[in-house]
């Protein structure tokens, strides 16, 4: 098994287990988003703490790149400053996944998903 079978099983993983999966009753931010491409759908929740993510979770319906990129952006997002979020980029993202979708731009919508969210998210308060 070479390194892009690992990560696939690892993506397909994230899939059937997502972390930080769920809702949130009383997050501070909040924002729901499409990908117009397919009609799947991402919920994003924020809780803030004294300036820092507290707790981030996501629900919604996707692929397993959108699913596997909530995954681990909201474990990427969680303890750091509000502040800083701002400079998140899409190659922050593109890292954590660590499957090269630069031919596939579809795709790369999918995995961009959740930066989107969290964009719409802290704009929306
Ligand atoms: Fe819909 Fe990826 S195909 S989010």
């Amino acid at each position: 098994m070479d390194d892009k079978d690992i990560y696939q099983e690892f993506i397909i993983e994230l899939y059937k287990k997502p972390l930080n999966h769920g809702r949130m009753a009383k997050a501070d931010y909040r924002a729901e988003l499409d990908n117009p491409t397919c009609g799947d759908h991402i919920e994003l929740f924020i809780k803030a703490k004294n300036g820092v993510v507290a707790d981030v979770k996501f629900s919604g319906s996707g692929c397993a790149i959108s699913q596997a990129s909530a995954s681990l952006f909201t474990g990427y997002i969680k303890g750091k400053k509000l502040a800083s979020l701002g400079k998140i980029t899409p190659d922050d993202v593109l890292k954590l996944i660590k499957i090269d979708l630069s031919r596939n731009p579809g795709r790369m919508r999918c995995a961009l998903l959740p930066l989107e969210a969290m964009k719409k998210a802290l704009a929306g308060k």
